[in-house]
Parts: C-alpha cells; sequence; structure tokens
C-alpha cells in the first residue's frame, strides 16, 4: 500500500494542564475552575444544567483533578514513555492560574513559568515538538467568583496579558499554538468553556454566544501577539467537530440538519478562519433575540487576525432528526441527535465512526482551505490489568487503526492534515465525567475513581502497536 501519510507528520498524543498535572496546589498555583469539579457522574451533570455555585464540598464529593496522575512531580517519567512511542509531537495546555494564580495579577508567577520551561527543555530534549493550548478548559477561579468568567470583557484582557507573558517565555521553545479548546463547545457547556454557569435555560444562547464573542476577540488578539513576537509561529483554533447526519432524505429533516451543522460546526471556524460572522448568523440571532455586545473595532480585528490552522477533535458523528422522541434520542453522544441505526457505541455511549473522520476532514477543508491538525481522537474504555500485568487494549487498536486509515483515505482525497495527536495517550482525568475508569491511554496509570492507586504507569498492547505505527510513518497499522 501507497503511504499518504506526508514526511514530517505530527504523530504523537494529547492532554490538557488539568485533566493530568495534579499539583493543584504545588508551585504558586492558584485554584482553577476544574479543581471545584467533583469526580463522577455529578459532574456530568453539573456542566450540562444552569445554576452551579463553583464551590468545594469535600465532606460530600472527591476531587479527582487535584491530584490527577500527578504529571506534574512525573513529567520526565511521562515524557520518556512517550520518547520510547517515537511522538513527533506532544499536544499539551499550560494552567493559567499557575501563571496568574488569580487571573487578574500585574506580574506572573515565576514558579509556574519555569514549570513549563522544564516540560519543553524535556520535550525537545527528546525531540518531541509540543504543541500548545492556552486554555483548556481552564480559567482561574478568582476570574469566575469575582468576574463571572468569559461573560465579562475584562477577562479578554486577563487573557492577553496572559497569551503575551506565555509567547514573551516560550518564543524559542513552542512554535505551535492554540487558543482554546473546542471553543464551540461553549454553547452545549458554557461552564468547562466559559467558565460561568447561565443564569437559566431560557438565557443560556444569550449568555454563551457573548463568551463567545468575548473569546473570539481574545484569540484574535492572541494570534497578532503571537505572530509579532514569535515570527513563524502557527496558531490555530480548536473545534470539536462532528459532521451531522440527517437521519434520512426528508427535506425538513436534511434542513435541520444543515442548521445544526452550521450553528455547532460552522459558526466558530468562520468567524477566526474566515475572519466574520457567517451570513446564516443574521437570521438565527434575529431569530432567537440574541443580541451581541460588539465593541468598536471588534469586527476589524477577527477579519485582520485569523488562524493559520485548525486543530480539531473528532470522537464521533451525529444524526438529526426535525422531531424526535426521548426513545430515539442517542443517550451517550455529547450531543442532542438521535441514534444511528448504522454505528456501535462505546462503554459510555459514543457511537463510533471512523468513516466520518474521513467525510470532517473533507468538509473542514472544502470550506477552509487551510491546514487541518487532529488534535484530539480516541476511544475512552475500561481497560483490565492481566495477572502477569499486561493489558490487552486491542479494541483501542482497532478503533484507533480504523480512524487512521480514514485519515489516509483523506489525505489521498487532497485534504492537507499536518498532524495526529490522540487523546489522553496517558490515562488522565476523563473531562465530561471527572472519571480515572474512563481510559484512554498507550500508558496505564494505577488510579481509580475512588483516588485510590500506587499511579506506576505500565504500557497496554496499544503502546507497542503506536510505536510502530510512528516508526513506518503510518504505513503498518
Ligand atoms: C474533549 C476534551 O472534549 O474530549 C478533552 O477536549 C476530553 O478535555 C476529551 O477529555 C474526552 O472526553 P471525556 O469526557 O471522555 O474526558
Amino acid at each position: 500500500m501507497m503511504n499518504q501519510f506526508p514526511k514530517g507528520f505530527l504523530w504523537g498524543g494529547a492532554t490538557a494542564a488539568n485533566q493530568l498535572e495534579g499539583g493543584y496546589d504545588q508551585g504558586g498555583k492558584g485554584l482553577n475552575l476544574a479543581d471545584v469539579l467533583p469526580g463522577g457522574k455529578v459532574r456530568y451533570s453539573i456542566i450540562s444544567n444552569p445554576g452551579f455555585d463553583f464551590k468545594m464540598d469535600k465532606e460530600q464529593f472527591h476531587y479527582p483533578n487535584h491530584e490527577a496522575i500527578d504529571f506534574y512531580n512525573r513529567y520526565k517519567e511521562d515524557i520518556a514513555l512517550f520518547a520510547e512511542m517515537g511522538f513527533k509531537a506532544y499536544r499539551m495546555s499550560i494552567a493559567w492560574s499557575r501563571i496568574f494564580p488569580k487571573g487578574d495579577e500585574e506580574a506572573p508567577n515565576e514558579e509556574g513559568l519555569a514549570f513549563y520551561d522544564r516540560v519543553f527543555d524535556e520535550l525537545h530534549k527528546h525531540g518531541i515538538e509540543p504543541v500548545v493550548t492556552i486554555s483548556h478548559y481552564e480559567i482561574p477561579l478568582h476570574l469566575i467568583t469575582e468576574y463571572g468568567g468569559w461573560r465579562n470583557r475584562k477577562v479578554v484582557g486577563f487573557f492577553d496579558r496572559c497569551a503575551r507573558t506565555l509567547f514573551n517565555r516560550y518564543k524559542n521553545k513552542v512554535k505551535y499554538w492554540m487558543t482554546f479548546n473546542e471553543i464551540n463547545g461553549a454553547i452545549l457547556h458554557p461552564i468547562l468553556g466559559l467558565g460561568f454557569s447561565p443564569d437559566s435555560e431560557e438565557t443560556r444562547l444569550q449568555e454563551s454566544l457573548q463568551g463567545l464573542h468575548h473569546q473570539f476577540v481574545a484569540s484574535s488578539m492572541a494570534v497578532k501577539a503571537g505572530h509579532d513576537i514569535i515570527p513563524g509561529s502557527q496558531i490555530g483554533c480548536m473545534l470539536v467537530y462532528a459532521p451531522v447526519y440527517s437521519i434520512d432524505c426528508q427535506p425538513a429533516n436534511v434542513m435541520h440538519a444543515l442548521q445544526e451543522e452550521q450553528m455547532f460546526n460552522y459558526l466558530c471556524g468562520d468567524v477566526q478562519v474566515r475572519g466574520e460572522y457567517p451570513a446564516f448568523t443574521k437570521r438565527f440571532f434575529k431569530e432567537n433575540g440574541i443580541e451581541l455586545d460588539i465593541q468598536d473595532g471588534d469586527l476589524e480585528l477577527l477579519k485582520q487576525h485569523t488562524v493559520d490552522y485548525i486543530g480539531f477533535s473528532y470522537y464521533m458523528s451525529r444524526t438529526e432528526k426535525k422531531v424526535k422522541t426521548d426513545e430515539e434520542k442517542a443517550s451517550g453522544n455529547i450531543f442532542s441527535g438521535v441514534k444511528n441505526p448504522f454505528l456501535q457505541a462505546s462503554e459510555w455511549g459514543w457511537e463510533i465512526d471512523p468513516e466520518g473522520l474521513r467525510i470532517s476532514l473533507n468538509q473542514l477543508y472544502d470550506r477552509y482551505r487551510v491546514p487541518l491538525f487532529i488534535v484530539e481522537n480516541g476511544l475512552g474504555a475500561v481497560d483490565k490489568v492481566e495477572e502477569d500485568g499486561s493489558i490487552k487494549d486491542h479494541y483501542r487498536i482497532d478503533y484507533l487503526r480504523e480512524h487512521i486509515q480514514a485519515m489516509g483515505e483523506a489525505i489521498e482525497d487532497g485534504v492537507d492534515l499536518i498532524g495526529y495527536t490522540s487523546w489522553g495517550c496517558i490515562d488522565l482525568v476523563s473531562a465530561s465525567t471527572g472519571e480515572l475508569s474512563k481510559r484512554y491511554g498507550f500508558i496505564y496509570v494505577d488510579k481509580h475513581d475512588d483516588g485510590s492507586g500506587t499511579l506506576e504507569r505500565k504500557k497496554k498492547e496499544s503502546f507497542y502497536w503506536y510505536q510502530n505505527v510512528i516508526a513506518t510513518n503510518g504505513s503498518e497499522l
């Protein structure tokens, strides 16, 4: 078979600071959003509904992100394992509250900056390119409790200060950046993306879109600053992408699927890549009573400072029907679609659709014509450690193989795909449920939902499989 993957393709893995670092009160770090999110199913309910007060209740709940998998103290060992797999790139994020513990200080916390210096140096020692998300479901708690998160325009200035601090400090160490993780996900889960709980279901859309406008402005400011401070830097947006299928060919269902696709998949990409709010927002905003506070100069800024590439996560597709009954709804998918009768789902109900990845790559490239980077993809599953210590995760290998094959097809289709960093290359805390048992890694971590575990790392079968995928640049799957 011809090898479709270009030379220099960025194979690797992805994580987020709050989901693996732990050390929540070490090195001068302030509390952040994830520090007050409990573990278990209750988290999903908190992030999906209005009314959360962002207070910790240690009597009642367990807070898994506090220790996570202790990457803060074990990063050398973990990066050595990434290097053993042959990673060319490692996607990670910065804990904003390590750099600005409260978020509104004038000067950064040197200990926090020094930690990431050590991480980047360790990566470069092994020839691994860091790919850095500035904000991955991350905001200092103080900016939530005192300012109301991204609702407040002032947060744009605090983010700008943080981004400039990072660009200046790491200008010789980091070339690939992304501004906000899964920016379009904020419409579904404003708590994670925007750091506030909407006042009510009725105001959710208005509040989320205003928060998003603030992030668009902050992102463009970061693109401008990044290009000024680091010549040759590549600054991307990051979308959660799930192609939307209509349940059938009934035109009303097709139109509904198209509208869902526009609002969810294209609104943010259009602003961040094309530099303008798309045409469909005019009618949508009017009919839904959305009024955005857009200040003088905002639209010019968005137009002038668009991103260099699109980073996106891909886990599932989504199937839509205009009128759906409760029985038809897809249970685990994070979107509100209906079950797709042609697809199997993961243990968490996420529908598995490798062909959907090829479709996504084609759709995104056709629409935007900028390089694409898959910065998350993977299977969350329960893993069993055998008596001999091995972990036979062939289900994960099957999942990844099929998705990588779909990437190869898309490259043949003409898509400019520059890299692939699979999600949770080392087991970590789940973002939506706070579970440790929802594992994505090539590396197993002995840490469990109740907080127990030795934190010992073990290589799964997928570790050796992925090592060979990278060594053969994707030609042996
Ligand atoms: C993405 C997020 O939505 O999906 C990650 O960017 C997250 O932070 C990943 O961990 C998988 O979701 P979950 O809920 O299984 O951790």
